[in-house]
């Protein structure tokens, strides 16, 4: 069925057909009687997976850069999904780089962005999280719901879409800098977040991915550790903190980073965001400038899990996300050391279907 819609989707320019299936999914998910339909059509069991003191009702969850602030919440819940990473949310509302800046590459199955962070900003992006929150407390949120409280520890029952928050810096503001955007992040979204993730990898806003430099690095986790710690006393939650990383790093970088992370009391890793290589590809648009993902980006991705997963030893939890478009590619992930794993270019090659064709074969 998906491959009627796909065509006619496909006949708009990338960003256009994204901001009309996100338009589609925000609706659905928010009126009851289709929020019903889409959680019968698109029903996937509970597989349980419990990672850094949150319960999650399936390892899957949505990547970041798909919902970046926070409007289909619940479309993506009733989609199967066990968790949605919203953003990357910046501290002030940024338009991001000029258009065209998204481009589909069909014959690799893969898509090139280079959207610089377009973000309504953190006060936007709380106020879409906030009902979200507030029903899932008073327990009038139609889907089971936690009680007050197993959420004031971070253990959520079954049956609800847990919410990361993913963070980043603005454009203007200097890496020197970047941590009091980054705390300010945390601040603002204690209340509505279940964990955070802190993208120092996307290759679209200039001098980020200097942030994952040892010395940089350990300073910026630094502050981001002592305001989560502030931020879970005021709120009476756990607020476990997960660092995004770059497939592009050599392996060396890699395991300076990953010892930087674990001395920093972070709880988990994503493994990988978009790359700038390029190898292997068809497409006309593969000159284009920007982060790829999808299908060729598995192998890249598939070796850092890899050597995170003999790295970090077990001691954090590790989040697969790159180039995962079959229900296979999600279960190898697990298999290969994974306790979760995440898709985003999957879902405009495979359609809606996926997120439960994945969860049904796990
Ligand atoms: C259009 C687009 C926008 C993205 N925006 C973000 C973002 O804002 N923050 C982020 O951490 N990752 C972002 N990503 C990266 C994804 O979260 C993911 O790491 C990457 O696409 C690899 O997964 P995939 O092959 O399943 O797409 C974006 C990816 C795409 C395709």
């Amino acid at each position: 069925m998906y491959s009627r819609l796909r065509s006619s989707l496909f006949s708009f320019g990338p960003e256009r057909a994204h901001a009309l299936t996100l338009l589609a999914l925000g609706l659905a998910g928010k009126l009851k009687l289709t929020h019903w339909a889409l959680s019968k059509i698109f029903k996937a069991p509970d597989k349980p997976v419990e990672a850094f003191g949150l319960k999650f009702r399936n390892p899957l969850g949505i990547a970041a850069g798909y919902d970046k602030n926070g409007m289909a919440i619940r479309g993506l819940e009733a989609l199967g999904f066990g968790h949605a990473e919203i953003g990357t949310v910046t501290p002030r509302p940024q338009l991001g780089n000029p258009p065209p800046r998204v481009f589909r590459l069909l014959e690799d199955q893969a898509v090139i962005n280079r959207l610089g962070f377009p973000s309504r900003g953190s006060e936007f992006v709380q106020k879409q999280l906030n009902p979200y929150f507030q029903a899932r407390i008073s327990k009038k949120y139609f889907g089971v719901v936690p009680s007050e409280k197993n959420l004031t520890v971070g253990m959520i029952d079954k049956g609800n879409l847990l919410l990361g928050v993913n963070i980043g810096k603005n454009k203007e503001t200097p890496n020197e800098k970047a941590a009091l955007d980054y705390v300010s992040l945390v601040d603002n979204f204690a209340p509505y977040a279940d964990y955070f993730a802190v993208n120092i990898s996307s290759p679209n806003t200039a001098g980020l991915r200097d942030l994952q430099e040892k010395h940089a690095l350990a300073n910026l986790l630094k502050h981001i550790h002592d305001q989560r710690t502030l931020s879970e006393k005021q709120h009476e939650k756990r607020l476990p903190v997960l660092v995004k990383l770059s497939p592009d790093l050599s392996e060396a970088e890699l395991n300076e980073a990953l010892e930087v992370i674990l001395n920093a009391h972070m709880d988990g890793i994503i493994v990988t965001n978009t790359t700038l290589a390029r190898e292997g590809l068809t497409s006309h648009h593969q000159r284009e400038a920007g982060g790829l993902s999808g299908k060729p980006l598995a192998v890249k991705s598939e070796a850092v899990l890899r050597q995170t997963v003999q790295q970090v030893n077990g001691a954090v939890p590790i989040v697969s996300v790159g180039g995962i478009m079959t229900p296979d590619d999600a279960k190898r992930r697990l298999e290969m050391g994974a306790a979760l794993i995440q898709l985003y270019t999957g879902l405009v090659y495979r359609g809606p279907g996926l997120a439960t064709e994945i969860i049904r074969h796990l």
